[in-house]
């Protein structure tokens, strides 16, 4: 079990994207296990956050958190195979992107993480530091998620 205390400058800037547009619906979908995909895209933005901070990397911190909460905002049910999302690994980036680009103004730094962030999976290698954190970070979220040794 990891434990991320809250910290008020990650919260400062994530709770601006977590309580507008239709952020708060992605509770309503399950990512992997027990988590819901709200969940699942705070913990990546966390970690992510709290990884460049403690390897003390040159990053856009803002657009850190930013993009990471912003990765899975593909916002329908990834498990129902009955409304044609199959594909879900290669397609959800580029969904995401078109829909977070909808609901928020979004630099390239923020386009790229969305758009590669299932790199080796989609063929596109992440072009910034930030993404190559959270391309990362989302597997080892999930990987513990799968474990279920993440509480919801
Ligand atoms: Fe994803
Ligand atoms: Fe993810």
């Amino acid at each position: 079990m990891i434990n991320l205390s809250q910290d008020s400058y990650f919260t400062g800037i994530a709770e601006k994207i977590t309580s507008s547009g239709r952020y708060p619906s992605l509770k309503q979908w399950t990512q992997h296990a027990h988590v819901s995909t709200y969940s699942h895209s705070v913990w990546v933005a966390m970690l992510a956050y709290k990884m460049a901070k403690k390897l003390h990397l040159k990053a856009d911190y803002p657009s850190l958190i930013r993009g990471s909460l912003l990765h899975d905002y593909y916002l329908y049910d990834w498990h129902d195979k009955n409304k044609g999302f199959r594909g879900h690994g290669f397609k959800h980036p580029a969904i995401s992107l078109q829909r977070a680009s909808e609901d928020y103004s979004l630099n390239d730094i923020e386009r790229d993480m969305i758009k590669k962030h299932m790199f080796p999976l989609t063929p596109f290698p992440p072009r910034y530091t930030e993404s190559v954190c959270l391309c990362l970070c989302d597997k080892v979220v999930s990987v513990l998620e799968i474990l279920r040794l993440l509480k919801e």
